[in-house]
């Protein structure tokens, strides 16, 4: 499939945008500087806190696992049997503490943070999968 491209330069801190690539949804997230702030508060309740196991490019094996920090980009699709995860912005504390803001699959209960990275004791196996994406320009995201 061709590259699918989204501009994130109107994207506002923790707003979240919807792309769709190879029949998948992908989302994208403008991280907020706290967002980016806990990736390390945490590490120790993940299953693979560095990405350890291949589910996305080598240049994104990083703590945000993206090329920029503050825009993350993961396919929408919960690696346990492929629900949408619900991005729980604001209230994740109820599901992890001391986390503001994650994702929550509401078919068997998985969670993964700010970075798409799975919490320990769920059943989805791995961390969400990122797509290749690179930055032609500042302002634009391509996806594939
Ligand atoms: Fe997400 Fe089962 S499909 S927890």
């Amino acid at each position: 499939g061709a590259p699918v491209e989204v501009n994130v330069s109107k994207l506002e801190p923790g707003q979240l945008v919807r792309a769709e690539w190879r029949g998948k949804p992908v989302y994208v997230v403008r991280r907020t500087e706290k967002n980016v702030a806990e990736l390390s508060n945490h590490e120790d309740q993940l299953r693979d806190p560095n990405s350890e196991e291949p589910q996305q490019p080598e240049y994104t094996v990083n703590q945000h696992r993206s090329i920029k920090p503050e825009i993350m980009v993961a396919l929408g699709v919960c690696t346990h049997l492929g629900c949408a995860p619900t991005y729980r912005k604001g209230d994740f504390e109820e599901v992890v503490e001391g986390v503001t803001d994650g994702f929550f699959c509401p078919c068997h209960g998985s969670k993964f943070d700010m970075a798409g990275r799975v919490f320990q004791g769920v059943p989805a196996p791995t961390n969400l999968a990122v797509p290749e994406h690179s930055f032609p320009s500042d302002d634009i995201l391509l996806i594939g």
